[in-house]
């Protein structure tokens, strides 16, 4: 982890914990610069201080975010933690809902005229189609995705489950 000190002195000078602020060194012009430059060496002592006591919360806040992502900050699958104590399955819990909710519109028995615009080849109607679909549907579907499908859709209960099963790998019983 990076030290305070040099959180702090590198602010002035080469913009230190900037990666949250701009990136890049400070121009000339920047507002907060002035003022930081003629900051005398005992109020830099205070600031140092003050920075060891809070602003170590700035400098790590990233890597715990890092160490444990939260469901709502998943962005893509792989940010997506999987629950130790999940038992969600492709055959109860996988199948039934891409049954229910997208395999009316993906499915490769479909027709191109009876997919209701889907594109050919979207297909989730097993388990392999699924998993190789899996970041896809994730982002579509799952947790706080909630486009597909297009019209009304599951429950929010059941769209957090299937981020939980995808995170998980979409497991099956019998393999
Ligand atoms: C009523 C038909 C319909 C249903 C039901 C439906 N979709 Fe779709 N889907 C579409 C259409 C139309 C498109 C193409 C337009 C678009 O991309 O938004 C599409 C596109 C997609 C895509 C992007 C193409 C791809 O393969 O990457 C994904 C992913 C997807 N749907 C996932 C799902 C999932 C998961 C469900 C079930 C929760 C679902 N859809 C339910 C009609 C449907």
């Amino acid at each position: 982890m990076r030290s305070l000190l040099e959180c702090d002195v590198s602010h002035s000078t080469e913009g230190g914990c900037s990666k949250q602020n701009d990136s890049g060194p400070l121009p000339k012009g920047r507002p907060k610069a002035p003022s930081d430059l003629r900051v005398g060496t005992s109020r830099y002592l205070v600031l140092s201080v003050f920075g060891l006591a809070l602003g170590s919360l700035g400098c790590t806040a990233d890597e715990s975010e890092t160490e444990e992502p939260t469901i709502a900050d998943a962005t893509k699958l792989s940010e997506r933690p999987c629950p130790e104590d999940s038992i969600l399955s492709y055959e109860n819990f996988g199948e039934p809902f891409l049954l229910s909710w997208c395999n009316g519109c993906h499915s490769s028995v479909l027709p191109e005229g009876e997919r209701q615009g889907a594109p050919l080849g979207s297909d989730f109607d097993d388990l392999a189609m699924v998993r190789e679909a899996g970041a896809r549907i994730w982002a579509r579907s799952a947790d706080h995705n909630r486009q597909m499908p297009p019209l009304a859709g599951p429950e929010d209960e059941e769209r957090t489950r299937l981020g939980e099963w995808l995170s998980c790998g979409a497991p099956s019983e019998v393999e």
